[in-house]
């Protein structure tokens, strides 16, 4: 069984007090439930260690929002590198969401360098994936899936790809309170687990974790995470407020599935 596992991402978002009562309400307020779900925030870059001495021993992971494409030491000013990441104990990182795709020009080849250098520290990546709203009203998006999946698998084994987690985030629901309808979000979850089924075998398929994000919220979150191929979400605008963000955990930690 898929344990469930919701994220928080919360972009360009925090101050150094702001995250100090954010994330104390988290802790207490998750505490109960800690055990029924995963749960990870993704601060800002620059509030990663801030925000992992914050969670030291509160259960919660924390992640990188995303990752450079350069390996090694270098010039490359301004990015920062995978081993940089693992060097401060982030254990997950988001790479290729639809905003780094969008604003700083992440093509799949360069997704595809970030992923594997992700895995190669042992870092867990979080490959965001989603078709726009005329790739959707077009009918082509269960092809802009797969070509974004296995673009950025490329050249990487099964094995290597066994830490990898999925979040399809259609991008005409992110920030836009327009979310997919869970049937709508089934669906193309259920597309996602069959073409990964056929193109890296079906234990890949079954195990791997696939997310929904893109306007999750308290209200809605009870009914995407009971579809059976919906194993959480990436939260963005709600992951900011305690209370929603708890209550969507709640939704992910009693979801029939768990048991
Ligand atoms: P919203 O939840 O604000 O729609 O954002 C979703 C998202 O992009 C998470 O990565």
């Amino acid at each position: 069984m898929r344990k469930a596992l919701v994220a928080g991402n919360w972009k360009m978002h925090g101050r150094i007090t702001q995250n100090i009562n954010l994330i104390d309400d988290l802790v207490k307020q998750l505490s109960p439930i800690k055990e029924s779900v995963s749960v990870l925030v993704c601060p800002p870059l620059v509030y990663l260690n801030q925000v992992s001495g914050l969670l030291a021993e509160a259960g919660i992971e924390v992640g990188a929002q995303d990752v450079s494409r350069f390996e090694k030491d270098g010039a490359h000013t301004g990015d920062c590198s995978a081993e940089m990441l693992a060097d401060i104990g982030v254990s997950y990182a988001l790479v290729g969401h639809s905003e780094r795709r969008s604003e700083h020009q992440d093509t799949d080849a360069v997704i595809a360098l970030k992923l594997k250098n992700l895995l190669q520290v042992g870092i867990k990546p979080i490959l965001c994936i989603g078709e726009s709203l005329e790739q959707r009203e077009e009918g082509t998006f269960e092809k802009v899936i797969a070509d974004q999946i296995s673009n950025a698998f490329s050249g990487l084994s099964v094995e290597e790809l066994s830490n990898v987690i999925l979040a399809y985030e259609p991008i005409w629901a992110i920030g836009t309170g327009k979310t997919a309808s869970p049937d709508q979000a089934q669906a193309v979850h259920a597309y996602i687990r069959q073409m990964l089924a056929s193109d890296y075998g079906s234990e890949f398929s079954e195990k791997v974790t696939i997310l929904y994000g893109g306007s999750v919220k308290a209200a809605n979150a009870d009914q995407l995470f009971s579809q059976p191929d919906i194993d959480g979400g990436l939260i963005g605008g709600a992951a900011l407020v305690s209370e929603e963000f708890t209550a969507i955990c709640r939704a992910a930690a009693t979801s029939p599935k768990n048991g």
